[in-house]
């Protein structure tokens, strides 16, 4: 797909008046992607929320995988209007990085000052055990391709985008001591994104390593790139899912089964971290 700024702006501004008319609300404050096997941490965020399936939602991409429980939830968190995506695009179903973006350009459409992304991680880095997270203070794109690049505009500032820092790192911090709080060990790093699907051999993961990876994943880049695009304040929260350099081989059953495990801690830190909010 190829789209200029504004159409997508607008398709994103309809999408978001459409959940905000459903929630009955004018906007949300927060969002929160949840990533593969986390979709356990929406009963911690949001206990009570009403859910919006996503094919209903004007211009809301749709996943070409068989799906399960692609929704929007929304509802409040001390006053706060939060929306949680269960259901993410990925580029390894063919779809392009400005599709999979979406979701961030919804969020900025949404009003949001925040985006928090997570997404289940190899550890890289040798320190990172399985059901450990990693805050994101910076990333590489390995995915062969750019959301921007997808993205007509009229201006150069607007094409030319600079995403330093990759992350927000003052309200990093403060989700990383909830986080902690909740019982997790957490550390900070920089994320790799692959297109996938395949995992990565041995050479693969010791050239991502020796370029200062900690962990890597198959998503996040896309919406990272979009909030970027559109100055969104962003959080990232890897769960480290996998060791790489153990011998064992990753299998997705285990990607989704440590997330669900890690999900509800992740999801009472979420919800200490916006009741907190100043
Ligand atoms: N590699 C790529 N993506 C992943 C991994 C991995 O080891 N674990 C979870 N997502």
């Amino acid at each position: 797909m190829v789209q200029h700024r504004n159409e997508y702006l607008a398709w994103a501004t309809e999408a978001a008046a459409y959940i905000a008319r459903s929630a009955g609300c004018e906007g949300f404050d927060t969002v929160v992607q949840c990533g593969s096997g986390l979709n356990g941490l929406i009963d911690a965020v949001l206990p009570e929320g009403g859910r919006i399936p996503m094919e209903d939602i004007p211009h809301f991409p749709a996943s070409r995988v068989k799906g399960h429980g692609r929704e929007v939830i929304h509802g409040q968190v001390r006053g706060r209007n939060v929306m949680v995506l269960a259901g993410r695009i990925h580029l390894y179903e063919g779809h392009d990085p400005l599709t999979a973006g979406f979701p961030a350009a919804l969020a900025h459409a949404s009003g949001a000052r925040r985006f928090i992304l997570t997404n289940a991680a190899g550890g890289l880095n040798q320190h990172f055990v399985q059901g450990s997270v990693m805050m994101i203070t910076d990333f590489i794109n390995f995915q062969g391709d750019n959301a921007l690049a997808h993205m007509l505009t009229d201006e150069a500032a607007q094409r030319f985008v600079d995403p330093k820092p990759a992350t927000d790192l003052r309200q990093g911090q403060l989700l990383a001591r909830q986080l902690q709080k909740a019982g997790l060990k957490v550390n900070q790093g920089t994320y790799i994104g692959v297109r996938g699907p395949i995992y990565e051999t041995r050479a693969e993961l010791a050239m991502m390593r020796s370029w200062g990876a900690d962990a890597i994943g198959m998503s996040t880049i896309p919406e990272l790139t979009v909030c970027h695009a559109f100055g969104l304040p962003a959080l990232g929260v890897s769960v480290i899912t996998n060791e790489c350099f153990k011998d064992a081989p990753v299998t997705h059953g285990e990607v989704v089964d440590v997330g669900s495990q890690v999900s509800p801690a992740l999801g009472t830190a979420f919800r200490a971290f916006i009741e907190d909010l100043p």
